[in-house]
């Protein structure tokens, strides 16, 4: 338990399902009060409706993380509640099964919607919630990057440009705010078992359990990640164990970021 994080306003994009979903019920534990923001009404809704039954605090806006006067809208819905900021979770991404295409085929609308969902509102949400931040002294905001951001796999474009993007603004945002005494971080998980790893690998016409198997053995652990696991880093970011922590970033990976190019061949030959 983090005592620290009782009654702190937390916003969550994307917090319908996956990662945000998880993220918000960890920190809903912990007695934050939780703003889930989502385009999906059903899903937003069910996350806030399993807070409140398991005692904790949790209301729903619903809007497009992608446009700004939603943005406005989920901040001002929680400052308007709950009366502060305290946590932004910059959480919303989408990787659409049928954008898995090369940047000359890729259609421009695909890598505009992408980059809109996946950075623009790490910018959008960032730029509304930090005026709300500094009045209250203090703040923290982390996004969810990717191992993309990091290293490259074929045939996503965009969804790459969109985490080396949320990388490189998070740590950019950490030096402008950093005597405003607002910190950021962000996580690049592995592979994690939510419904947009399902839905891509429906995309690719993969039988799910099969693509599971193989995705699991990409990382050296040899098993993906849930959701919970990603939210527990989230929660110690947060925390007051984290106060020396800003413009860094972490792996929440399985050991994937560790391992060389080379190392199946090396690894397979005992060679090394
Ligand atoms: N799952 C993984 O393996 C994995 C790996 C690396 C990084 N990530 C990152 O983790 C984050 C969460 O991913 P996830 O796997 O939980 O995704 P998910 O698709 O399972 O859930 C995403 C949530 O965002 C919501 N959403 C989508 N578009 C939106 C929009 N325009 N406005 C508001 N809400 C919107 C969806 O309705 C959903 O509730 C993303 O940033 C993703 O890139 C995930």
């Amino acid at each position: 338990m983090y005592d620290e994080l009782n009654k702190k306003s937390v916003l969550v994009t994307g917090g319908g399902l996956g990662i945000g979903e998880a993220t918000a019920k960890a920190f809903a534990a912990e007695g934050s009060n939780v703003t889930i923001f989502d385009i999906d009404k059903t899903a937003g809704e069910k996350t806030a409706k399993e807070i409140k039954k398991s005692g904790g605090s949790a209301i729903f806006f619903h809007g497009d993380a992608s446009k700004s006067e939603d943005c406005l809208g989920a901040v001002n819905m929680a400052i308007n509640h709950y009366k502060s900021l305290s946590i932004l979770f910059n959480n919303v991404a989408i990787q659409p099964p049928d954008s898995y295409l090369n940047a000359v085929e890729l259609p421009e609308e695909m890598w505009d919607k992408i980059i809109n969902i996946n950075l623009k509102s790490r910018y959008l949400m960032a730029k509304f919630s930090i005026p709300h931040m500094k009045k209250l002294g203090q703040g923290v905001i982390i996004s969810v990057a990717s191992v993309q951001g990091l290293q490259s796999m074929p045939l996503v474009p965009a969804y790459a440009a969109s985490k080396g993007g949320d990388l490189s603004l998070m740590r950019q945002m950490s030096l402008d705010f950093a005597s405003d005494n607002i910190r950021f971080a962000s996580i690049n998980p592995g592979t994690i078992e939510t419904p947009m790893v399902f839905n891509a690998l429906e995309g690719t016409g993969e039988n799910i359990e099969d693509g599971l198997i193989n995705s699991a053995a990409a990382h050296p652990l040899g098993r993906n990640g849930k959701p919970e696991e990603i939210a527990k880093m989230a929660l110690f970011l947060s925390s007051d164990n984290a106060q020396f922590i800003t413009g860094s970033h972490f792996n929440v990976d399985g050991g994937m970021m560790a391992k060389g190019a080379w190392a199946d061949e090396v690894g397979a030959s005992g060679s090394n």
